[in-house]
């Protein structure tokens, strides 16, 4: 029995294969390693996790149609799949929509087919978790916000290709009755973070005197999640099949987030006393596709998969900023 990563060289992929092979599974990872973001980032995590004889790599584009027919034959053993390899980033999916559309949904599309292949006789799949993102609320200005809120106004590209996402798997898991779980993000950091990502621009900015670009003129918040915390609630939806409710298919969403939203402001404070420097601040005006708040209601995920994040950004800045410099030393 081993489990497939999508996603593996990736941020929370890494993680997560990390915390896997802790409690001893088998873990097959796959990654194009594209360059959105400098490729020896990735091939540093993979290093951190490369050496477990339970861990094995292979580089796979999977938006290409048939490259996932080699797992069934190299590895039938699969019997649980954590998709979280996707393009990411709001702001790049203004000018590269082309890029998300062959990640997120031709991808999506045959992560989905190999999870059907997966429910032919003998049924072997028994759980599908893949990664969506607090962006499907768009402009949602009802807070927290909830599962059943209404998604269907994203403000971003990428916003709507994760909400696409999870429409396709619903469909899916309605056709095939795939135990799938979808999990909405909400704005993650912690070590090995992305370089397109806040945390990772300001504290590098800070540390070398460069100004720090502060949209909205700061009056944003995010619910900012530590990475410990996202991992838990990953496992927990993986150890948490779904099962048909009455007409209901096996697919849930549940919020993960840190349901405390910290303003931008506050949180530059943090990041300028773990820097032990001042920031030099930029006010900027709005940009598109970005949304004012994001604040997770956690309820559904707390009660059914037990997640309970514990990291203030007090706590999880100060590791970020320690792994920033230790990297870059
Ligand atoms: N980090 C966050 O704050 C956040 C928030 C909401 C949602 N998410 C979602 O969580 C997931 C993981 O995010 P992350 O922060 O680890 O991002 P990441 O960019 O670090 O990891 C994604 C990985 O997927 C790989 N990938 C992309 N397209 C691929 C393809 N076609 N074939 C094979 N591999 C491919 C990339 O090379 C990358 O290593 C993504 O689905 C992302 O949309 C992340």
């Amino acid at each position: 029995m081993s489990v497939l990563v999508t996603g593996a060289a990736g941020f929370i992929g890494m993680h997560t294969i990390k915390a896997l092979l802790e409690r001893d599974e088998q873990v097959i990872g796959i990654d194009n390693i594209n360059d959105y973001y400098d490729p020896a980032l990735k091939y540093a995590r993979l290093a951190q996790i490369n050496n477990d004889t339970n861990f094995y790599f292979e580089k796979v584009d999977f938006s290409k149609q048939t490259s996932l027919n080699f797992l069934n034959k190299k590895h039938p053993e699969i019997d649980r799949i954590i998709h979280l390899g996707a393009q990411a980033g709001v702001r790049y999916s203004i000018d590269h929509p082309n890029q998300y559309v062959q990640s997120n949904l031709c991808g999506q599309l045959n992560i989905l087919e190999f999870c059907r292949s997966k429910m032919i006789t003998p049924h072997t799949l028994k759980n599908f978790i893949y990664a969506s993102s607090s962006s499907v609320y768009g402009s949602n200005t009802k807070i927290p916000f909830s599962e059943n809120d209404n998604t269907d106004r994203p403000v971003s590209f990428y916003g709507a290709t994760k909400k696409a996402g999870e429409i396709m798997a619903q469909s899916y898991s309605h056709l095939y009755q795939i135990p799938s779980i979808g999990l909405r993000f909400f704005t993650v950091y912690g070590p090995w973070g992305r370089p397109d990502m806040s945390p990772y621009i300001f504290t590098k900015s800070i540390l070398n005197d460069l100004p720090i670009r502060v949209f909205n003129e700061g009056q944003m918040m995010r619910d900012f999640t530590f990475i410990e915390d996202i991992v838990s609630g990953i496992i927990g939806a993986l150890d948490t099949p779904p099962k048909t409710l009455n007409e209901t298919p096996p697919h849930r969403i549940y919020n993960l987030g840190n349901n405390k939203p910290v303003s931008l402001m506050e949180y530059i404070n943090v990041i300028e006393k773990a820097c032990k420097k001042k920031a030099i601040i930029d006010l900027q005006p709005m940009q598109p596709g970005d949304v004012i708040k994001t604040y997770a209601n956690t309820r559904e995920s707390e009660q059914a998969l037990g997640y309970a994040p514990t990291t203030s950004i007090d706590v999880g800045i100060p590791k970020f900023v320690d792994w920033y410099l230790s990297y870059h030393s």
